[in-house]
């Protein structure tokens, strides 16, 4: 099926297509308020950074993949990418207003229409996403990648769960191995990119489950145990992911 991608600067009648796309592919509790801030960024992404925000859409009008991104500057060094999603917009609006020019695309986060799953989209969209990077100029494709199994395995830390292989030595997340065969390497984990609390009958609310006492749970779709403190009344679940780089052309570290 032929795709053609747009920005929502072009398209901006796509805008409730990025947030059908949301609801289908994040957690509930994925979706509420961002301790760290990224609230605050997030509204932006439709205004500011229109540009950067980007659709695939087949012949019959159909939105089947997005993406979002912003552009940034980075110093090429692990310790130079930023620590979380709120992180990452915040040094874009920060970048914009000093004129400083990026030379990093970051990937904020990409969704498939749970329609066109399983069918080899992601790495369409993420060889786009290279494209745009390269087309304006950018060196890097960087992306704090949300390894889409390690929900099966939250009791596994990150840092291990990001160093497990196939027998092909492959990586053995799906979504890690897709940005590794366009050639990206795993540049550091980031502990917390998203921060969300809430008392204990909201995480109830988000996941559908009770929580009768304090302690660590495992909830469907966390990557790691959300902790439920009932003497405090809440919950707080921390989301880890990993940094991806993609160096393009002429790239050099
Ligand atoms: C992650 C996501 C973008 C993948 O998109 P997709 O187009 O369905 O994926 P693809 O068809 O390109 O498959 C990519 C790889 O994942 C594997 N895969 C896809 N769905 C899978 C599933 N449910 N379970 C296990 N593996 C799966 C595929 O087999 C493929 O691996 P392979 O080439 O080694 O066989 C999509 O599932 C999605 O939008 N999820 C919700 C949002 C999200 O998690 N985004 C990523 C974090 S930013």
């Amino acid at each position: 099926m032929p795709l053609k991608a747009y920005a929502l600067s072009e398209k901006p009648e796509l805008e409730p297509d990025f947030e059908r796309l949301a609801a289908a592919g994040w957690p509930r509790f994925l979706r509420q308020r961002d301790e760290l801030g990224c609230g605050t960024f997030w509204p932006s992404l439709f205004t500011t950074w229109a540009d950067y925000q980007t659709a695939l859409y087949d012949d019959a009008g159909r939105v089947a993949a997005v993406a979002h991104t912003v552009p940034i500057t980075w110093d090429g060094t692990p310790g130079g990418l930023p620590e979380s999603i709120a992180g990452i917009l915040e040094r874009a609006t920060e970048d914009r207003r000093a004129a400083r020019t990026p030379n990093a695309l970051a990937a904020l986060a990409a969704l498939v229409d749970p329609d066109w799953r399983e069918q080899g989209l992601s790495r369409r969209l993420l060889d786009h996403l290279r494209f745009l990077a390269e087309t304006r100029g950018h060196r890097f494709l960087v992306a704090p990648v949300r390894p889409t199994l390690k929900a099966r395995y939250p009791l596994a830390p990150m840092e291990r769960y990001v160093t497990w292989t196939t027998d092909d030595g492959e990586p053995f997340d799906p979504w890690m191995r897709v940005h590794a065969r366009l050639g990206a390497e795993v540049v550091r984990v980031v502990p917390r990119t998203l921060v969300i609390a809430g008392t204990v009958a909201r995480w109830e609310e988000w996941t559908e489950m009770t929580f009768p006492e304090s302690g660590p749970y495992v909830v469907p779709g966390a990557l790691q145990p959300v902790v439920i403190d009932r003497a405090r009344d809440e919950g707080r679940y921390e989301d880890p992911n990993v940094w991806m780089l993609h160096s393009l052309k002429g790239a050099r570290l």
